[in-house]
């Protein structure tokens, strides 16, 4: 039966594998698109479309002949062939659209658009076709399909010419570039993007500067008419702002479990009385952990004081390892981090502890622990980091904000502020929460804590579907 609502991202709220004994088992999908829809969805009559990401998920995918129906969600998991994915997902997605979102390329070298890219765009154009087929078939008259993030820019146009009764929204949940740095990207790929995404009745962004950045280029680079909407080609489209935060409720929970205890003791172990350091990220270019680093080598070539007084702990979630643009930056990391240490450790100091894994437990002790928190991104859409920290310290700690960050909007008046392009700034702000006084330290941890835990998902999916034109 077509569902009364759809929703379409690249990472369904599920993952399937194949236990030893036979079974099919279930699990979160991981990321934190995930976690804000997740909740919303769960329980509704609503469709979900994703891609199949693992053999799992394509077994259970042909085992339920259509969509998959467990832990209260619909799911209908797209099986594509894996050179297409490839393509799709690590070239056009990761590669380019997430490196022209962020900022990420130095254009004396990079992009560069040969045959294979031109190749690979088909894929993406495929793939998102696939998506819009989808949500065609299994959505109901005149309902919400609420498509998900830079995998999927182009379906909302294409959903349009199959099902102009639905009403679109797209949500992007990464920054938007300015104009001339959207421009780096092959003219016929940025004109299919822009008007892909003008499919959408409702494009939301998670922060004013996003929303601002998407209404210049399709000023200056389609020519459209633009203000609070597009018009373009006879249509109009709303643009939004939505922040999606954290699930203040749901983190405590978490972070109640024993296992988060026992990673407590871990931690403390290791130390000690120090003050702790701490960044949690995925193992990615834009959140900008070499000069991190760089900023922290700084702090102790400057303040010998604080020798065996404070330790660096960075904990890094493995993160699309398959792009070889990610190998070598964590490579770089990881070659920054040996320095550091072999600069200052002493018999018992290891000034800078980096961890790779999936350990969330790890990262929940942490954040109750730390005395300094850095979360200085190149550029990022919003950066729950910045918010699930305050909510679960229990330390008065600071946190030391990249102004590039979406949440730097509303943490603004609590957090240290960095331009994160700006090492040595970036030291000093690390510094000054290092040093600043008891009074200070608890008086802004007070106030983080209440704007961290302000815009829950719960009503992030109601909003957008609410500012949808009414069925026609
Ligand atoms: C980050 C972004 C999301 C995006 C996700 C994809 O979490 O904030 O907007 O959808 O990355 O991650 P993946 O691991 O699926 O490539």
């Amino acid at each position: 039966m077509p569902s009364a609502l759809a929703v379409a991202s690249n990472r369904g709220p599920l993952s399937f594998s194949r236990t030893p004994d036979g079974d099919l088992a279930v699990r979160r999908g991981a990321g934190g698109l995930v976690s804000a829809l997740g909740s919303a969805m769960r329980g509704r009559d609503a469709l979900w479309v994703a891609a199949a990401l693992s053999d799992g998920d394509r077994e259970a995918a042909y085992a339920s002949g259509g969509a998959v129906e467990r832990e209260g969600f619909r799911v209908c998991l797209l099986d594509i062939e894996q050179a297409t994915y490839d393509r799709y997902y690590n070239e056009i997605a990761n590669r380019f659209l997430w490196f022209v979102c962020h900022y990420l390329w130095e254009p004396s070298r990079a992009p560069s658009v040969g045959p294979a890219e031109r190749e690979a765009w088909a894929s993406y154009q495929d793939v998102n076709r696939r998506f819009a087929r989808a949500v065609a078939e299994g959505t109901g008259e005149a309902a919400p399909a609420m498509l998900q993030d830079y995998h999927l820019a182009l379906a909302p146009r294409m959903l349009r010419e199959s099902r102009p009764d639905l009403r679109i929204a797209l949500f992007w949940h990464i920054p938007f570039p300015e104009p001339d740095y959207m421009s780096l990207l092959p003219d016929a790929w940025t004109h299919e993007l822009l008007t892909g995404m003008l499919g959408a009745d409702l494009v939301g962004f998670q922060t004013r500067r996003w929303a601002r950045n998407f209404v210049e280029c399709v000023r200056e680079l389609l020519g459209a008419k633009a203000a609070r909407a597009v018009q373009h080609e006879g249509r109009q489209s709303r643009i939004g702002i939505y922040p999606v935060g954290v699930d203040p409720e749901h983190l405590a929970t978490s972070a109640a479990d024993p296992a988060v205890k026992k990673e407590k003791a871990i931690l403390r172990r290791w130390l000690g009385d120090r003050r702790l350091v701490l960044r949690v990220d995925r193992t990615e270019l834009s959140k900008n952990i070499l000069r991190g680093f760089g900023a922290y080598e700084l702090l102790l070539e400057r303040r010998p004081d604080l020798h065996g007084k404070i330790a660096h702990l960075a904990l890094l979630t493995p993160s699309r390892r398959d792009v070889p643009e990610y190998r070598e930056y964590i490579a770089e990391c990881e070659a920054g981090a040996k320095r550091i240490n072999e600069r200052f450790a002493s018999v018992d100091w290891e000034p800078l502890r980096v961890e790779i894994e999936d350990n969330f437990p790890r990262a929940l002790a942490a954040y109750g622990m730390y005395d300094v928190l850095v979360v200085n991104p190149v550029f990022d859409g919003m950066n729950l980091v910045a918010r699930e920290g305050p909510t679960l310290n229990r330390n008065n700690g600071s946190l030391v904000l990249s102004r590039n960050a979406g949440a730097w909007e509303d943490l603004r008046s609590a957090a240290l502020g960095v331009n994160p392009f700006d090492v040595e700034g970036t030291s000093a702000a690390i510094e000054r929460g290092i040093d600043m006084p008891a009074e200070e330290r608890r008086e802004r941890a007070v106030r983080l804590r209440r704007l961290a835990r302000g815009k829950p998902p719960s009503r992030w999916l109601e909003r957008q579907i609410k500012d949808l034109p009414p069925p026609a």
